[in-house]
């Protein structure tokens, strides 16, 4: 579904991404894994159309490179961004009606059957959910666009562990509902479990690929990104 090719990014004099392939298949889920600052989330800006990059990024065989980021999401691809960006101000169902076209009461009702919590909370400002129920609402409103693609920056950080458990448990229902998802997490195992292939990344390059349960095999893997002695 989506395939990237020899993808560059660079920062003023600083290259990011040092030319990197690799691709999405239909349905399936596709994790980057990697520390802070390997270019996991740059890789995802550059898909989205809010970076530039040199190299080649097709989605559904169209060559989406350069194209403006509305474009994007009208073609499909839709960022869950990091650190959700839910309007605190505006109340939750204001919130999921921006990522509708237009007033969506299909789209809002199965957010809502998917999300009760959601539901419960529709009038309140999204500013005074918890971190676990913005994550809710954020991948909710992005699901509001109908999405090809998925795109998720770090959906667990910063959220207690059962909480983390919770935002693991949606993405893995959205898997089973055929839900095609590239992932980005510094939670390597959680990632790794969900995930049909990932990539590690290192200082702009991928190191290493495979299925993930092959990389969750994988001693190095193991030692670097998962904690294990
Ligand atoms: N807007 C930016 N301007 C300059 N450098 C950036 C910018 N965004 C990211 N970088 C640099 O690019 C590298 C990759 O960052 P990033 O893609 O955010 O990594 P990750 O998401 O894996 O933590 C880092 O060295 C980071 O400092
Ligand atoms: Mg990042």
């Amino acid at each position: 579904m989506l395939e990237i090719a020899d993808l560059y990014i660079r920062y003023g004099a600083v290259e990011a991404v040092h030319g990197i392939s690799f691709a999405v298949a239909q349905g399936e889920v596709t994790a980057l894994i990697g520390a802070n600052g390997a270019g996991k989330s740059s890789t995802l800006a550059a898909i989205s159309g809010l970076v530039a990059a040199a190299g080649s990024i097709r989605f559904v065989g169209r060559d989406i490179r350069g194209m403006p980021p509305h474009e994007i999401v009208r073609a499909g691809i839709v960022q869950v961004p990091e650190g959700r960006e839910i309007l605190a101000r505006m109340t939750v169902e204001e919130n999921l009606l921006l990522g509708a076209r237009g007033r969506d009461a299909r789209g809002l009702r199965s957010a809502y059957e998917r999300f009760p919590i959601l539901a419960e909370r529709r009038s309140l400002l999204a500013g005074m959910l918890s971190g676990g129920e913005q994550q809710m609402l954020a991948i909710a409103r992005a699901l509001l666009a109908a999405p090809r693609l998925l795109l998720l920056d770090e959906p667990s950080l910063g959220l207690a562990p059962i909480v983390v458990a919770r935002v693991f448990e949606t993405l893995a229902d959205l898997r089973r509902q055929g839900t095609t998802m590239l992932l980005v997490e510094q939670n390597a195992l959680r990632a790794l479990r969900l995930a049909d292939h990932a990539h590690v990344m290192e200082l702009g390059r991928i190191v290493m690929s495979g299925t993930g349960a092959a990389l969750l095999r994988d001693e190095a893997v193991a030692r670097t990104y998962l904690g294990v002695a």
